[in-house]
């Protein structure tokens, strides 16, 4: 058998989940009797050379931590042709035949250019809080970080209730709402606005209104930062200017993204970097690995992002009943 030579990296915005799956990666390319460089920094730190040699024994102790011990970055080099050349150019300056890479829809675009243009075979492992990735039910990170948010919620709940506020909270989410959805149907809320709908001002204030006519003394309004309507600060200025209602708003930001993975997010990781090696080793290439309806899926790259993930329109008509 030909000893092969693969690398790993993580890119793109971290996850909670990262570490897990370059353990797995890591740990099934020696079982299988392969070699493994981990890239540090991305694609950034590819162009830049960081390449180190992995062992057992470097992923030791990390399945529980959050962040990403190779570190990330979003490349403005690599986005240009130019930075891609290089790029392959020090994977084949270090022999490395196959390329693992874990990270979300940017991160997949730049592995499916290296791989078309320059011919370097590429894996994708979805890893994005977002969970805005086709072709997988949950991406890496996804059910920490909606974990996280409950968290805060329940708490903004307590104090939401003593003193008979409305509270606008805004999560994580440029152009999906997954979290929003999952976290406001958890948290009780009672209207959440995401960037797949269209977001009604004027709706929402009487709404607001509705809810103190029927005796509700505290609400709250989970919204993802990318609604068509602004962010949770744009959105209480509105309903303050537009029908003289004050609101408290708490973004919850990059706490979202922290953390140790919760056991869903490590056995994704797990298994998603088990078959991602198993896939490259079998010759499959340009291609991601997902886990979809309780087993491994495999898809061409470009369709995780030309195919759009929908919301879960069940949980969608759950939250209309649950909140009214
Ligand atoms: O990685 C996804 C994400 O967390 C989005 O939800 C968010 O809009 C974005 O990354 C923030 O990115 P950065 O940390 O680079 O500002």
């Amino acid at each position: 058998m030909d000893k092969r030579k693969l690398a790993v990296m993580t890119s793109g915005g971290d996850a909670p989940g990262m570490n897990a799956c370059v353990r797995s990666v890591v740990r099934t390319t020696l079982h299988e009797g392969h070699s493994i460089f981990g890239i540090y920094g991305g694609y950034e730190g590819l162009i830049n050379g960081e390449l180190m040699p992995l062992n057992r024994h470097s992923v030791s102790n990390i399945i529980q931590k959050g962040g990403t011990f190779l570190k990330t970055s979003r490349s403005e080099t690599f986005k240009h042709k130019s930075g891609r050349r290089r790029a392959a150019e020090m994977l084949k300056e270090w022999n490395v035949e196959i390329l693992i890479v874990i990270g979300g829809d940017g991160s997949f675009h730049g592995a499916h250019y290296l791989y078309e243009e320059q011919g370097i075979p590429v894996i994708g492992i979805p890893a994005t809080i977002d969970n805005d990735i086709y072709g997988t039910d949950l991406t890496i990170g996804y059910d920490t970080a909606v974990t996280t948010a409950l968290n805060s919620i329940d708490k903004i709940r307590d104090t939401a209730a003593s003193h008979n506020r409305l509270f606008i909270v805004e999560v994580m989410g440029r152009n999906a709402g997954f979290i929003a959805l999952e976290v406001g149907i958890c948290g009780g809320a009672e209207e959440i606005l995401v960037p797949e709908t269209k977001s009604d001002l004027k709706k929402l204030g009487e709404q607001i209104k509705t809810w103190s006519k029927a005796g509700k003394k505290s609400s709250l309004i989970v919204v993802a930062e990318g609604d068509d309507l602004g962010n949770a600060n744009t959105i209480a200025n509105k309903v303050k200017e537009a029908y003289n209602i004050k609101s408290h708003v708490c973004v919850l930001g990059h706490t979202q993204r922290g953390g140790s993975p919760t056991a869903t997010d490590r056995v994704l990781a797990s298994r998603l970097g088990f078959h991602a090696v198993k896939e490259s080793l079998s010759g499959q290439e340009d291609i991601m690995v997902g886990w979809k309806d309780n087993s491994l899926n495999t898809i061409p790259l470009p369709e995780s992002w030309e195919k759009k993930k929908p919301l879960d329109q069940d949980l969608m008509d759950l939250y209309s009943v649950l909140s009214s």
